[in-house]
């Protein structure tokens, strides 16, 4: 059998049949849309993983467990905060004493607040570092051992275009910025432990957050995302939604990316490779 061969599911298997996969905030705040962390636990759950569910709104991450049971896939919910270490420490646990062994962590947490340093107070700064990069490093820190007694696994981290382009939430990007170069240093030092570390840059997504944060900037969804969607390549054809976040989490959750570490990939309508003013001016030129 060669490696190719090895690698692809058998029929009727899915993408990441047999693993066991934590999502850390696996349920969604309240809205319309899905968020990405509930598509990518039922997405990696229809293909055959076993899920730990982390909320620390547990009824949230209910909601999710309820649609994999529906759709006859295994999953646990654990309560916990993300930037508490011993909370981090009973999610590999969990993971390990329920379904006995741990492939995949998606660590999908994240809080936004938007704000210039000038209008960001230390108490905001801090709670922004905590959630969106400390937690990467704490729970993480307890799946790797989990991992590499177990002979590998594959962390995937979600970070955000703020990372790479100024989008006005200055301590958010630079907690999701870290969460890059986190994502480098934990690919080069656990690639020989059979450890893959990737990041996915999600650009304007409709999630239920996006429209509580829309409305923090004194606004509407639609007036935001119509307004960006002018100067994405893509925007005139789609939007980007929390399933697309799922599909490329999938992808470096499954042995199809065996030979891929320390890579970012965004799913941002190509918000990344474009300069908005050159964007606009060819907008004018079309008429
Ligand atoms: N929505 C977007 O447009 C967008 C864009 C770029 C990046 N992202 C990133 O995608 C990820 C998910 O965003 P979303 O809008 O789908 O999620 P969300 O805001 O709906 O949150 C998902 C869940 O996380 C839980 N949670 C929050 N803090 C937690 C903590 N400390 N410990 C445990 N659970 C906690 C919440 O209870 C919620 O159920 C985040 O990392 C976000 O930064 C989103």
């Amino acid at each position: 059998m060669t490696l190719a061969e090895q690698r692809r599911p058998a029929p009727g298997q899915g993408r990441v049949a047999g693993k066991v996969a934590i999502v850390t905030g696996a349920g969604q705040v309240d809205g319309p849309g899905i968020g990405t962390g509930r598509a990518t636990a039922t997405l990696l759950a229809r293909h055959g993983a076993a899920l730990v569910l982390v909320d620390q709104e547990p009824a949230r991450a209910a909601v999710t467990q309820k649609e994999i049971e529906q759709a006859g896939g295994r999953s646990i919910v654990v309560e916990g905060d993300v930037t508490d270490a011993a909370d981090a420490e009973r999610m590999t646990n969990s993971a390990l004493e329920a379904f006995g062994r741990l492939d995949i962590l998606v660590n999908n947490v994240g809080v936004s607040r938007p704000g210039s340093i000038l209008e960001t107070d230390e108490q905001t700064w801090a709670q922004l570092i905590d959630v969106n990069l400390k937690s990467v490093y704490l729970v993480s820190k307890f799946a790797l051992q989990a991992m590499i007694s177990g002979g590998g696994g594959s962390i995937v981290n979600i970070s955000s275009i703020g990372a790479l382009r100024s989008i006005g939430f200055a301590a958010y990007s630079a907690a999701k910025g870290g969460m890059i170069s986190l994502t480098r240093e934990m690919a080069a030092q656990h690639g020989p432990q059979g450890v893959r570390v990737n990041a996915i840059v999600p650009g304007s997504i409709q999630t239920p957050r996006t429209l509580g944060a829309a409305r923090l900037l004194g606004t509407e969804l639609e007036d935001v995302q119509g307004r960006a969607a002018r100067v994405l390549p893509l925007g005139q054809v789609a939007r980007g939604t929390g399933w697309d976040v799922a599909y490329a989490a999938l992808f470096f959750a499954s042995d199809e990316s065996s030979w891929i570490t320390g890579q970012v990939l965004a799913a941002d309508g190509g918000a990344s490779v474009t300069i908005p003013a050159v964007a606009l001016a060819g907008l004018d030129r079309q008429g």
